[in-house]
């Protein structure tokens, strides 16, 4: 056994990413269950980042995002790609970093608190199969720091999970 301290470390960004790419490697370490190690990423970035209110995961059904494993409150479970900010991340496949959600049209409510946002597309072979979403009550929460953070532990995710999801 091992233990993830998962708490904030550091004030600066860069160190709090290069902290938790650390801890997810161990965490994936000889481990390729993709839902496993999805539910893990989520709870270690809930738990690890500041400021958040939802971190999790939504994987592609057919014209459809599904809830996958996430921490925080209940949360909407299909979303169809296009739609929200997940699925303009999905279909579109580029990271969406939105300072305001209220500003967003279509943004999809599912906690009221939620004042920014950010979401990761997930890509395996060229396809879109989920997206990576985090969710904070402060507005602005995420910028360009967060993006290069999360789309490497998104990217280490795909890397090590080998499974269907
Ligand atoms: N706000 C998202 C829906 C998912 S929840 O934030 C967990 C959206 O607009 O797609």
């Amino acid at each position: 056994m091992f233990a993830v301290a998962a708490e904030p470390i550091a004030a600066d960004k860069k160190m709090q990413y290069r902290h938790l790419l650390d801890q997810a490697r161990a965490l994936f370490e000889g481990e390729s269950d993709s839902l496993a190690n999805a539910a893990n990423l989520a709870a270690l970035l809930y738990h690890g980042l500041p400021e958040l209110n939802w971190a999790g995961f939504y994987f592609r059904r057919g014209t459809d995002l599904v809830l996958g494993p996430f921490q925080g409150r209940p949360a909407c479970v299909r979303i169809p790609l296009g739609s929200g900010v997940c699925g303009t991340a999905a279909h579109r496949g580029e990271v969406q970093c939105v300072t305001d959600v209220n500003a967003f049209p279509g943004h999809i409510a599912c906690d009221a608190h939620s004042r920014s946002e950010i979401v990761i597309p997930l890509r395996r072979g060229g396809e879109v199969i989920g997206v990576l979403d985090l969710d904070s009550p402060k507005l602005a929460r995420f910028d360009a720091q967060d993006e290069s953070g999360l789309t490497a532990l998104a990217a280490l995710w795909l890397e090590m999970s080998r499974t269907a999801v």
